[in-house]
């Protein structure tokens, strides 16, 4: 099984893996795979609790996947070897804990996934480099032309996209003039999502989970399975009032209710951001 989720910011959004909240979990193996889209933070200051949740994590039954997000410490992250692993370059963090590098496409239980981290933080004037921001956050050009190299020798096809960012022409359709840059990354995914062949894009950092379009996916704290189908949502499993239910330290208030366009089993997530996001302002409506 292969499941995805949204961003964990190291200790702070980490509970949705919990086995109260992601009951799947514990009967997990190795074979199973948990995907974050970015912004893991778990590679940040190495204190004893960020040492603590990672080990946690290893210890856990499946085998966690996390591309980088704009959240990371890069400067930790470049100390790890590159390996190669089903088809693309990668850095154990653990054993069961895997890092997807950037514009690589690995093959999952004969999925193609094509994966590119990275995403240009917004609150930067509140972040000092090499503290809690590295100039790393945004891909180089080298980086990008090795994902167009990368995609170049797959013909230009994959079955699933996971990403940080979403593409410029999405952002600009989402949120408010100005919110989210454009940058050398979002341009290129405009390339990617015109060229590339592909069935469904997830992707994380802005902190809620909402469907685009019949193939593009904010996610945040919702957990989804793939299937043959596509994929189904796991968590929350029901109205997010349930979901409150289960760890009220948590969640400690309801945030709203569950929207009407929940048929396609993937409605707007549980929590609201805890951290220096603004608001998000959601100008499309799901269909
Ligand atoms: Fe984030």
């Amino acid at each position: 099984m292969i499941y995805i989720t949204g961003d964990i910011h190291g200790d702070l959004d980490i509970h949705k893996l919990t086995s109260e909240i992601f009951r799947e979990g514990s009967e997990l193996t190795r074979e199973d795979y948990v995907i974050i889209c970015g912004d893991f933070g778990l590679r940040w200051d190495d204190s004893p609790e960020e040492l603590h949740w990672l080990e946690w994590l290893d210890n856990k039954p499946w085998t966690t996947l996390w591309i980088d997000g704009n959240h990371e410490n890069f400067y930790m992250l470049e100390e790890y070897d590159f390996e190669e692993w089903h088809g693309g370059k990668v850095q154990f963090i653990t054993p069961n804990i895997i890092h997807l590098c950037r514009g690589e496409m690995f093959d999952i239980d004969g999925l193609k996934f094509y994966c590119f981290g990275g995403a240009e933080s917004h609150d930067k004037e509140f972040r000092r480099v090499g503290i809690s921001i590295w100039r790393e956050e945004v891909p180089s050009p080298e980086e990008i032309e090795h994902g167009r190299q990368t995609l170049e020798e797959y013909g230009w096809k994959a079955d699933i996209v996971i990403t940080h960012s979403m593409p410029d022409h999405i952002q600009n359709e989402v949120f408010k003039p100005g919110t989210y840059a454009s940058n050398i990354l979002t341009q290129f995914l405009d390339e990617v999502d015109e060229k590339l062949k592909y069935k469904l894009w997830f992707s994380g950092h802005y902190h809620f989970s909402k469907t685009f379009d019949n193939r593009h996916f904010f996610i945040y704290n919702d957990i989804v399975k793939l299937t043959d189908e596509g994929f189904e949502r796991v968590v929350p499993k029901k109205a997010r009032t349930k979901y409150i239910d289960v760890l009220p330290e948590i969640f400690p208030e309801p945030v709203g209710e569950e929207t009407a366009d929940d048929t396609d089993g993937f409605a707007e997530c549980a929590q609201e951001e805890s951290s220096a996001e603004p608001e998000i302002p959601y100008t499309n409506e799901a269909e």
